[in-house]
């Protein structure tokens, strides 16, 4: 009896080192899967929380991937038909022992305010590739880059829409106003009368409108997030995060003034893409190596061109087909991703970047997203 329990045991410890450490792949890749904090949905609601401190790799590391879904209790994927994934985000922050006070380490750019995570997606969480090709990483966890008294953390804000017998699950997911019957914004600020759906609608705690005779059943979700990473080494190229949002004012204006999130108008004209435009003055010079779009759903795809119209990195959306987990007609599950031949994408300093977002304009979309997300591994 005694001998089986130690066997046991050992078995237990093993088991714990082994998780501990992560698990050893191939060209010394870790991977470590890891749950984030519950979150607590029912029919119709929305739970939009920021976790802070979350389980990331330690030490010097670069990140090769981070993909993650939305699991269960029991640890099955969840559809999304039952829980739409509007956006996730995993960003970097130092933290002072001991005090409340945090600074944001966020991406390289190129928003002034906000958008400074390092990973983050939507609903194509599931099908988007986010591997960082040899010789490049993200380097993180620079002991000699983080403020004497401070600690390299990490937080997630996860946005989910629980559409469990909604009325219209799509516009739920769009945000409508009237669905979520919300006439303020979370500040109790009065939403302005040609507002009619978008992030002011949707934060976190509001309901969506529910069919009346659907029961309202209780459903603790997590998210199954997936790192691969190596141990940081000179022979590891280095490449900077950028996030360009579509909505970015800069062209007008000269300064990084991201919006967030803009309309589509139903087209009138017949013309069914509408196209949204920004150009930005890049700040560095370097290589695209790595880059996909981020859109909701009615989105095409998007791409980044430089100064003279080449393109430098295509993203386009993919949508589900079916019911199946990972096909869910009607809802992008996915983004294809550009990984340009090295050398291929260059971009001088102070280079004329534009972005275009492509949406499907045969309906109004509200409170869309035009992100582009691209690493750049930089030239001296
Ligand atoms: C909508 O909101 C109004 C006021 O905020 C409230 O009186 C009304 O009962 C709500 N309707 C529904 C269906 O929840
Ligand atoms: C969601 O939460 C984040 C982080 O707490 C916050 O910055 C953002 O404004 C919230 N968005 C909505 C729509 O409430």
């Amino acid at each position: 009896m005694d001998h089986i329990l130690l066997l046991f045991l050992m078995l237990l410890v093993s088991y714990v080192q082994c998780y501990e450490a992560g698990l050893n792949l191939e060209n010394g890749v870790k991977l470590k899967v890891y749950l984030s904090p519950k979150i607590t949905l029912f029919p119709g609601y929305v739970s939009n929380k920021s976790y802070y401190d979350i389980e990331f790799p330690k030490g010097h590391i670069a990140v090769k991937s981070f993909n993650d879904e939305v699991v269960d209790e029991a640890g099955d994927p969840v559809s999304l038909l039952e829980t739409y994934i509007h956006h996730w985000t995993v960003t970097r922050y130092y933290q002072r022992n001991g005090v409340k006070d945090l600074i944001i380490a966020g991406n390289s750019g190129l928003c002034n305010h906000g958008r400074s995570q390092f990973f983050g997606m939507g609903s194509e969480t599931r099908k988007t590739s986010t591997y960082v090709p040899d010789p490049y990483g993200i380097e993180v966890g620079d002991p000699s880059k983080v403020p004497v008294g401070y600690e390299e953390k990490w937080m997630f804000n996860i946005h989910a829409i629980d559409t469990r017998g909604a009325v219209d699950a799509m516009g739920c997911n769009e945000c409508r106003c009237n669905l979520y019957n919300v006439t303020q914004d979370k500040d109790v600020q009065p939403l302005k009368p040609y507002y009619v759906g978008g992030l002011y609608c949707c934060y976190d705690g509001t309901q969506c409108k529910v069919k009346n005779a659907f029961k309202s059943v209780k459903r603790n979700v997590y998210f199954k997030y997936t790192v691969k990473w190596v141990d940081w080494s000179d022979s590891i190229v280095p490449v900077k995060v950028f996030i360009f949002d579509v909505t970015d004012t800069w062209q007008h204006t000269g300064i990084h003034n991201c919006l967030f999130e803009y309309d589509v108008e139903k087209s009138t004209t017949g013309v069914a893409t509408n196209t949204r435009r920004s150009s930005v003055s890049f700040p560095t010079a370097g290589d695209v190596i790595y880059g996909f779009a981020q859109q909701y759903s009615g989105g095409i795809g998007a791409a980044l061109y430089g100064e003279d119209g080449r393109v430098l990195c295509a993203s386009k959306a993919i949508y589900g087909k079916g019911k199946d987990i990972g096909d869910e007609a009607g809802y992008i599950v996915g983004m294809t991703t550009c990984y340009p031949k090295p050398g291929s994408a260059k971009i001088v300093k102070d280079e004329t970047v534009t972005l275009e977002s492509y949406y499907s304009s045969k309906k109004m979309h509200t409170g869309v997203l035009g992100l582009f997300y691209f690493l750049v591994a930089e030239s001296s």
